[in-house]
This record gives structure tokens, sequence and C-alpha cells, in this order.
């Protein structure tokens, strides 16, 4: 019987990152379907990245919207295996961090069906992060893990996860950026759109949990951020996350000195990055595609699952006092920098699928 693969993914990071994966099934000619949980629906955090990639359009969508926790990774857990229970598949991808990875890792583990986890390894320390607990368990309920760098692996070593499932691949969001920087700098216009001109703005994302459910902390980043549009005199481009949007309406906060802007497409999104002066955000994709094209990151968080940014010097953790923002932007522009993209060559995709072809034995 030929291997089939489920690819299961449900957020925008998920589309972006698995479409190198998804792009090298479709090359390699084998049998896979996109199963889509339906975590995000909205047309600019979905559609718009399978239309903008050319991506096939999912088999399924379990549609599981917007919930809890609980809710939404049990709605999205007992969706996926009813699917999995009639396709079967000899191994299900997820890759990253979300409740669609976790639950759509954990269907498949319950079935004995192989999980291969793509960006495992990455750890924050912070068990308050959502993220932290489905990366942790997604590991370690996991057949193949792979690793984007040998720090992610030494981790995983360190519990006590067996080497040979452990695969040093380089992460996805390399060739992710490596396959359409070009394509995207013929087609966007959004410095004509935005009446910007690169390298003469700031370039803001945040959405994390921890910072924009609690008023205090995301009201203290606004801040910040304003104080970095008014020392450099130079607009703060932010596009805002439909989660942020929400708070923002219900706790009634206000962002002065910003200019506020829907999500963008992926186009628009790698040209207003790596275009930037810096970029300021709480993603972790976004840490990564910062370092790959040699933009200066500040991250508005406590600690980072991205250690290897800050190591080349390309990031550094400024935490969410509005001063202490504006004096690690300040910080980052010191010095002349300089340093390597540690997260892989571009060809994780061909990698992944190499070893998923080459390991098979059904
Ligand atoms: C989720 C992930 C987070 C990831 C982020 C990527 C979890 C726990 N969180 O966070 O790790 O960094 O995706 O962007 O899995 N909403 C819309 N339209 C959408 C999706 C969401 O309006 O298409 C709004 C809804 O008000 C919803 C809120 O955003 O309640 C939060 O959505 P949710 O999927 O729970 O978490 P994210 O913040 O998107
Ligand atoms: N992104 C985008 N448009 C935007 C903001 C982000 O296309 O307006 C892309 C970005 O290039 C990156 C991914 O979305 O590839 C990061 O997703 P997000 O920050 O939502 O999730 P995280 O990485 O924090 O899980």
């Amino acid at each position: 019987m030929p291997l089939k693969i489920a690819v299961i993914l449900g957020t925008r990071p998920e589309i972006v990152k698995m479409s190198p994966v998804i792009r090298q099934l479709e090359a390699k000619d084998i049998d896979f379907f996109v199963l889509h949980t339906g975590q995000h629906y909205s047309y600019d955090m979905d559609a718009i990245f399978f239309e903008q990639l050319g991506l096939p359009q999912p088999k399924y969508n379990i549609e599981a919207g917007s919930s809890s926790h609980a809710e939404q990774t049990a709605t999205i857990l007992s969706g996926v295996e009813k699917i999995l229970l009639d396709e079967f598949p000899d191994v299900v991808l997820v890759e990253g961090d979300t409740n669609s990875v976790l639950a759509g890792a954990l269907a498949a583990a319950k079935l004995h069906i192989k999980v291969g986890h793509i960006e495992a390894g990455l750890r924050s320390y912070d068990r308050n992060m959502p993220e932290e607990i489905n990366r942790i368990l997604t590991d370690h309920c996991s057949d193949y893990l792979f690793a984007p760098t040998e720090k992610a692996k030494t981790i995983l070593l360190g519990e006590g996860i067996p080497e040979e499932k452990i695969h040093v691949t380089g992460n996805t969001i390399v060739d992710a950026v490596y396959q359409n920087l070009s394509i995207a700098q013929g087609q966007s216009n959004i410095f004509n759109i935005l009446n910007i001109r690169p390298a003469q703005y700031f370039l803001v994302t945040l959405h994390r949990q921890e910072n924009v459910d609690n008023r205090e902390r995301f009201s203290s980043i606004l801040d910040g951020l304003r104080k970095v549009a008014e020392f450099y005199h130079q607009p703060v481009i932010y596009p805002v996350h439909p989660h942020s949007r929400k708070r923002m309406s219900e706790f009634g906060l206000a962002a002065p000195g910003l200019t506020l802007i829907e999500p963008v497409d992926y186009f628009d999104f790698l040209m207003l990055e790596s275009n930037t002066r810096l970029v300021l955000t709480d993603s972790g994709g976004i840490q990564e595609e910062a370092c790959i094209l040699g933009v200066r990151c500040v991250t508005l968080r406590d600690n980072t699952e991205r250690p290897e940014t800050l190591e080349v010097g390309a990031n550094v953790i400024a935490g969410t006092a509005s001063d202490d923002i504006l004096e690690n932007v300040r910080l980052m522009f010191e010095i002349e920098r300089y340093w390597q993209n540690p997260f892989g060559d571009g060809r994780a995709g061909e990698r992944i699928v190499d070893i998923l072809t080459g390991g098979f034995d059904g």
C-alpha cells in the first residue's frame, strides 16, 4: 500500500509554514489530504493564504471556530477522530503549537496513527502560555519529531525522547520565505496603499493571550509603541490580529500615534517585514522570519522559545513595560548587526517528506 499522509492545520501560521511541505507532497505525487480544523476562519486569517500560496483546498474542514481552550480542543479532537477513522492515513503531520496541533496529534496517537510534529523541541519554559503546554504534549505523543535546530534536538533528548525519533530538518518557515519573497516583491502594492517608504517605518504584531487578554499589559505595550513612533518620528504600522481587535474594543483601548490596519496577506506582510527598520512582536513565526530576512526584532514578551534569534543578535526580549520597549529599540540600533540565519537552508519541507517516504515500511 502506498504511503498516505494527513496534513492537519488550522491557523494562519500553520497554513504559511505547512505550505512548503504540501508543495513537496504534491511534487512527489504522494497520496495526501489537507484537514482544516477551522480554528481560523476569517477570510484574511485563512482563505487568503490558500489562494495566494496556491494550496489545494482542504478535503475536510471541521469548522471548530472560536471558543474556550477546552471546548475548541475537544471539538477538534472529536472532529479529527471521525475523519481519521474514515481515511486511516499512515501518518498525520502537524506543525507548531496551537490547539489545532495538539488536538490533531492526540486524535491520531490514540488511533495508533503515526504523528509527525514539525517544529518539535521548542520551549519557552513558561507553562502559563497555552502554546507551551501544546508543544510539550504534542512532542511527547509524536513518532517523528522534526526539530528545526540542534538546540531543539538537545531539548528533546533532555526530556527523554529517543534519538531515533528526532530529525533536524531546519524550519519550514525558511522555505516559505525563500519561495515567496521574490513573488511578493513583484506583486505587492502595500507601500503605495499605506503611503509609506521602505526603511522609514516600524512594523508591529501583537496577539498573544498573555499580552492582549490583560488590559494593563496591552495598554502598556501600546504606550511603548507610541513612544517609539514619537521618538523616531516615523509611522508604526500595526496589522491588528482579530483577537487583539476584540480585546481593544472590550477594554476601550485606543492606540494614539499608531497606524492600525487589518491583517494583511502573506505577500504584503513579507514586503512590510523585509523593508521595515525593525519589527516589534510577540509572534513566534515573526521572530523567526525577521531573523531570516536580516531584520532586527524586539520581542514584546518575557521569554522566547526561539533562543537562536537572541544568540545571533537578531532579537532582544523587551518585556512589556513601555519605557523598556523604547529602550530596547534604541539598543538594537546601537551597533551594526550581521548574522547567519540559524533556521536552515530552505529545504526543510523536502527533508521532512524524504524522511517520511524513506522511513515508511508499510
Ligand atoms: C491562535 C493560537 C496562537 C497562534 C495564533 C496565530 C492557540 C491557543 N492559540 O491564537 O498560538 O499564535 O493563533 O495567529 O491555539 N478570531 C477571528 N477570526 C479568526 C480567528 C480568530 O475573529 O479567523 C478571533 C475571535 O474573536 C477569537 C479570537 O480571535 O475568539 C482568538 O482566536 P483563537 O483561535 O482562540 O486564538 P488566537 O489568538 O487566534
Ligand atoms: N502574517 C501575515 N499577515 C499579517 C501578520 C502575519 O501574513 O498581518 C504571517 C507572517 O508572515 C507569519 C505568520 O503570519 O508567517 C505568523 O503568524 P502569527 O503571528 O499569527 O502566529 P505565530 O507565529 O505567533 O503563532
